[in-house]
């Protein structure tokens, strides 16, 4: 198998799904937003104090960096998929696994304090899914809705898969 590249809203549980497939498939894992930290030596609330395009062309970096990579389990930042460039890698990376969670579970349970898109509470979040719901809809290869245990969802992506 090739690498699968989890795309999906912000708090939509890409990155836990993630550790937890690539557990079950002894993959390395990936997770994009912590790659982008690790190479700035910065978080990403300061990134993003430095100007939204600074953070979106160390993305777009990075999705070309990851694009090498092989048999890697891959969580992207929910804004990943904005940028036709960054598709186009991203899609050449690997399949591509729609994290569909519902927007009411996300605005749940969603951590806000490290995503600086949502500083001003989480009425953002339905602006964001309106724009990006067609984006994930059309690049997914695969979709899971994540309205549903973690194992179950895991289990529903690795089916997908095979
Ligand atoms: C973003 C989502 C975040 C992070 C950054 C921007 C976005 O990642 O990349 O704060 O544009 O939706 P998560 O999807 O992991 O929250």
């Amino acid at each position: 198998m090739t690498n699968i590249v989890l795309i999906g809203m912000t708090g939509s549980g890409k990155t836990t799904i993630g550790k937890e497939l690539a557990s079950r498939l002894k993959f390395p894992f990936i997770d994009m937003d912590d790659y982008i930290e690790e190479q700035a030596g910065q978080s990403i609330p300061e990134l993003f104090e430095q100007g939204e395009e600074l953070f979106r062309s160390l993305e777009t970096d990075v999705c070309i960096k990851l694009a090498d990579s092989t048999d890697t389990v891959i969580s992207t930042g929910g804004g990943a998929v904005l940028k036709p460039e960054n598709r186009k890698w991203l899609k050449q990376t690997g399949m591509i696994v729609w994290i569909d969670r519902p927007i009411n579970l996300i605005v749940k349970d969603i951590e806000t304090a490290h995503r600086p898109l949502l500083k001003n509470g989480t009425d953002a979040l339905y602006t964001l899914f309106e724009k990006r719901r067609p984006i994930y809809e059309a690049l997914a290869d695969v979709t899971v809705r994540n309205d549903q245990s973690l194992s179950e969802t895991v289990d529903d992506i690795l089916n997908q898969l095979n």
